[in-house]
């Protein structure tokens, strides 16, 4: 098995090179070791596959990998474009991912109530119009015991790497706005606080959040850092699976990871 789940979404990390592909294997390996974790503990004995929603997919960064693993894997999302790229990096991995096209408040018309043993949402509650109204409609498709595993922008992070990029002001701004942006120029449409994505995760009537900070260095070191040392990217990894789930650094993390279960 190799780490190479948890999907795209990374502020301002669209085509990783260099520097930004150490940062993205960074952060797909702490998401990853999460997800399989969590989807073992899911598992039965009889070792059958686990059926597994991506809401909001996209591509099947995430999708397609748990695919390969022989899960049973469907992605929900709205983009024809995204769904199509899916089932075309789905057939060079030479699996099958059913692809629906739908938003999170079509789930209840396209799946059964509790259909999923576990359902992603990742890098998706930053776009929807209601964030918690989303957050329901993927734990109604999650069955009882199932898992929702939620990976969302960190409102945090965004004012630290906006102050450190110089622009003062933007970050003071972020800090004391309720949607975690600098203003009308800011591409990212939301971002959250740990504390308010554990209580959105609460409200929504899953229990037992474990929260996660996703690139806690890595979107912080200069790009020279990763020159001409081959160990630099795995040694990188091992420091983000450490600060992932540090009191004091997983909160600076770009990006903030929730797994909770549904009773
Ligand atoms: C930043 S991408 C994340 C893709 C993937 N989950 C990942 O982590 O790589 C956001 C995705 O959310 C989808 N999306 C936007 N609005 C949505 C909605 N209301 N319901 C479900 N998906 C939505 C977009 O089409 C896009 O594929």
């Amino acid at each position: 098995m190799t780490d190479k789940a948890g999907g795209t979404g990374a502020e301002g990390a669209s085509a990783p090179t260099g520097p930004q592909r150490a940062a993205s294997t960074a952060r797909t390996a702490v998401v990853w070791e999460a997800l399989r974790a969590l989807l073992t503990g899911l598992g039965d004995t009889s070792d059958s596959p686990l059926e597994i929603v991506d809401v909001g997919g996209g591509t099947g960064g995430a999708a397609v990998p748990l695919a390969e693993l022989g899960h049973s894997v469907t992605v929900v999302d709205p983009s024809p474009d995204s769904l199509a790229a899916l089932e075309r990096r789905a057939a060079e991995a030479g699996v099958r991912v059913r692809a629906l096209q739908g938003e999170t408040r079509d789930l209840a018309d396209l799946l059964p109530a509790g259909h999923a043993h576990a359902v992603l949402v990742h890098n998706v509650l930053e776009y929807v119009d209601d964030p918690a109204a989303a957050l329901a409609d993927a734990v109604a498709v999650t069955r009882p015991g199932g898992a929702v595993s939620l990976l969302a922008a960190n409102a945090v992070a965004g004012a630290l790497h906006r102050a450190l990029s110089g622009h003062v002001g933007d970050a003071q701004r972020l800090l004391a706005d309720p949607e975690g942006r600098w203003g009308a120029g800011d591409p990212m449409p939301r971002r959250f606080t740990a504390e308010r994505l554990v209580e959105l995760v609460l409200e929504a009537g899953l229990i037992g959040p474990e929260v996660r900070g996703v690139r806690v260095f890595a979107d912080l070191l200069p790009g020279r850092v990763f020159e001409g040392d081959p160990q630099a990217r795995s040694r990188l990894v091992e420091l983000e699976k450490t600060a992932a789930v540090h009191p004091a650094l997983s909160g600076i993390a770009t990006q903030l990871h929730i797994l909770a279960r549904r009773p």
